[in-house]
This record gives structure tokens, C-alpha cells and sequence, in this order.
């Protein structure tokens, strides 16, 4: 292999070493602090993707940074072997603030809906519901990649050329309550659902579906999965997405922000599925890391205050008159999407077009789905930098 050339972009380096799996921009991003991105000649962008709704705080956050240095200088891995008191404290902090009963952390989206799937199987499983295992999901999802939760993941798609899923899916579209009437029964273990489905294209849950879902648990004593790998953290204005829709949970799964920008899963739980679980059921080596527990409780401290909720609904209200704006104004934009600060519009100009023009107006944002450009800011982003992603968006779609 040719050696670098310190005068090679990131890309060309990246292209020579990484494998091929995504299909990224051409910027060399060294440095972040706030709401911006810096590049390697020193150039600012305004970043409102943050690291696809993980950076709730944006860039190195001083609290988040001082919460990492401190924890790395007492104890970076302990395995699952030992109580781990940062675990320990985060996990007390998340059921407080959402209700749930226990807690299981891994690393990542995937790996929480994988144990999330597991979790409420073997529910039914020791109840002696041995049967019980279907899982209904929805077209347009998104929970990740690894083999349960692709197979749970409604993007056909995604699944091809990987051989046989795990089987026990069963996909309905998106509200469409007589599709998943005719799907739920006593064999289903869960509806599995994103209380608003971000990836399949910013589609918020009909009024109709959020009631037929509770009336089919009732009815038939399935669980509710919810997925908050996306929306929960606050995204949405409460600290659930679940919780903005009056979504029934049994269990929720969480990802992306909760680790404060380290790797860090978890699932939460209500009482009844945390007492049909045994040591050995599941399990993983770096889950609940000390590091990522204590960045995440500094976040979560921040992210779950009421007046912080507030303060993203603010926010949110002035990015929704923004696009209204935007879409009256450009004939070629479709609908307003999304809730919080997970919101977006369509087009009939190709997204990939409106990245690039954004690119170019140093905006960073976002697909969703085929057609959607998906705003992502920092969940403390401010008033004047909801007006300066506005300028620049209107700028790259001017230009188009
Ligand atoms: C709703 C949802 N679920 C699951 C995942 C998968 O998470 P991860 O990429 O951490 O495995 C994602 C990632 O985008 C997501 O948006």
C-alpha cells in the first residue's frame, strides 16, 4: 500500500484503508466544540446532524469532558463480573426520570433492540408461553443491523444477500391499523415500534395506531417495545419519545446521546420482564462501561431537567416556522416532517442535491427515507443558530 500524503484529504486516506460501507462526504473534520465542527484549514460548520442525534450537547461539552477525564483517571473497563457504582447510579438516574424498573446496558442501538427482542421472548418463555414469540414491527423502520434487529428493521432491503434472518418478524405499514389488527394475536410476544420512525423518513404516529396499539395489548398481553434510540434523550421536547405520543411501554430501548458520544446501549424495563431474567440469559463484556455511565449521567442530569425540555421545544417551534417558511418559499419542497428537534421537509430535488448545497453554505444536515432533509441540531443549540442553519439552507436551496 502507497504510504499517506500528509497533502491527501481524509477521504482519499479513508478510501485506501477503510472498508467501503459508507458513503461519505468529502471533509476533514479535526476539532468540534458547541454546535461546530472545525475543519483541517480551520473552516466552521454549523452542525445540525450531530453525529446522526447522538451529540445532544453538542461538541465537548465542558461538563460532559470533565465528567470523562475524571472517571478515565479512577477506572476505564470492569467487566459485568463486579457492580459497577457508575452503572449503579446512571441506571437509578434513567428509571427516575422515565418510570421504568431495571436496567440493562450494552453499547450500541443494535445491540439494545437485540436484548430488548431477547428480553421479551424469554418472558414468555419462563411464563411457559413457549409459542410466544412473534415480534410485529413496521415497514420503514430502522433498529439496527445485527441479524435480530435487521430482521426486525422494515427495509427489505437491508436484508438482502445476508442469507436467512432469524424468524419470527412480521412487518405492517406504517399506521395502518387493520394491517396490524390482522397481525397481533396471542402468538405475539411484542409490537415493536420508533414513536416516530426517523430513518424510514421523519413519519410521526397516527392518533388511530398509538390507540389500536394499547387496545392490542391490552386485548392480547403482548409487550410494547418502544425504540428511543433516536427520539428519547429529549429529542422530541420530553425525556421519551414514547412520552410525546402517550405510547405504551413495557420496554424501551436507548442508544446514540445516552453515552454522551462514547458507545453505550441500554434497555429498559418494567418489573415483570426484569423478574423472568437469570443470571446467563444475556450478556456483553463492555456494556455499562464505567466511562460511558458517567458521561451519561452528566448528560442526563442536564438533558432531563424541565426547564432544558423547554428550552427544545422553544427551539423546535422556531425551526418548524423556519421550514413552513422555507417550503412556502421553493415550490420543489413538499411537507414539513418530525417533532422536537428531529424535523425535516421533503423534495422532489434529489436530497443527496440539498446536502451538498448545504455543504457548501458550511450547514450540515441530514437524510431521512428517499426524499427527506433531516435537521438534527444539539439539543442546547441556541435561538441565533436555528436562524443562521435557517439562512444557510435558504442560501443552498437558492442556489439550486
Ligand atoms: C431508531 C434506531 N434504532 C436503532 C438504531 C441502530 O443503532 P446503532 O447504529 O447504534 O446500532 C438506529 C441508528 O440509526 C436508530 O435510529
Amino acid at each position: 500500500m502507497a504510504p499517506f500524503s500528509i497533502n491527501e484529504s481524509f477521504g482519499a486516506q479513508d478510501q485506501k484503508v477503510i472498508a467501503p460501507l459508507y458513503a461519505k462526504a468529502n471533509l476533514d473534520f479535526v476539532s468540534g466544540k458547541g454546535s461546530y465542527l472545525f475543519d483541517r484549514e480551520g473552516n466552521k460548520y454549523l452542525d445540525f446532524i450531530s453525529g446522526i442525534a447522538t451529540n445532544a450537547l453538542g461538541h465537548c461539552h465542558p461538563v460532559l469532558v470533565e465528567a470523562f477525564k475524571n472517571q478515565l483517571e479512577k477506572l476505564i473497563h470492569l467487566s459485568n463480573l463486579f457492580p459497577n457504582y457508575p452503572q449503579i447510579e446512571f441506571a437509578e438516574k434513567l428509571l427516575t426520570v422515565t418510570g421504568f424498573d431495571k436496567a440493562f446496558f450494552c453499547n450500541s442501538g443494535t445491540e439494545a433492540n437485540e436484548g430488548a427482542i431477547k428480553f421479551a421472548r424469554k418472558y414468555f418463555n419462563r411464563k411457559g408461553e413457549k409459542d410466544r414469540t412473534q415480534i410485529v414491527t413496521f415497514y420503514n423502520s430502522f433498529h439496527g443491523r445485527t441479524f435480530g434487529a435487521l430482521s426486525a428493521t422494515g427495509q427489505p432491503a437491508l436484508r438482502e444477500g445476508f442469507g436467512d434472518m432469524p424468524a419470527g418478524f412480521t412487518h405492517v405499514e406504517w399506521n395502518d391499523t387493520e394491517a396490524l389488527k390482522a397481525k397481533v394475536n396471542e402468538k405475539t410476544c411484542a409490537i415493536m415500534l420508533e414513536p416516530l420512525a426517523a430513518e424510514g423518513g421523519i413519519l410521526t404516529p397516527s392518533a388511530e395506531m398509538i390507540k389500536t396499539i394499547a387496545e392490542l395489548r391490552e386485548k392480547f398481553g403482548c409487550l410494547v417495545i418502544t425504540d428511543e434510540i433516536q427520539t428519547g434523550v429529549g429529542r422530541l421536547g420530553t425525556f421519551c419519545g414514547a412520552a410525546f405520543y402517550g405510547i405504551p411501554a413495557d420496554i424501551a430501548t436507548f442508544a446514540k446521546a445516552i453515552g454522551a458520544g462514547l458507545p453505550l446501549g441500554a434497555v429498559l424495563m418494567k418489573q415483570l420482564i426484569a423478574d423472568e431474567l437469570r443470571a446467563g440469559d444475556h450478556g456483553t463484556t463492555f456494556g455499562g462501561n464505567p466511562v460511558a455511565c458517567t458521561g451519561g449521567l452528566a448528560l442526563v442530569n442536564i438533558v432531563s431537567e424541565p426547564a432544558f425540555l423547554e428550552n427544545v421545544k422553544a427551539r423546535s417551534a422556531e425551526l418548524k416556522a423556519g421550514i413552513a417558511e422555507l417550503i412556502r418559499k421553493f415550490g420543489f419542497l413538499g411537507e414539513a416532517r418530525g417533532e422536537g428537534l428531529l424535523l425535516g421537509f421533503t423534495s422532489e430535488r434529489p436530497v443527496s442535491e440539498i446536502l451538498a448545497k448545504a455543504r457548501e453554505e458550511k450547514l450540515l444536515v441530514h437524510r431521512a427515507g428517499t426524499n427527506t432533509v433531516r435537521f438534527l441540531p444539539p439539543l442546547n443549540v441556541s435561538s441565533a443558530e436555528i436562524g443562521e442553519a435557517l439562512k444557510k439552507m435558504n442560501k443552498a436551496l437558492s442556489a439550486l
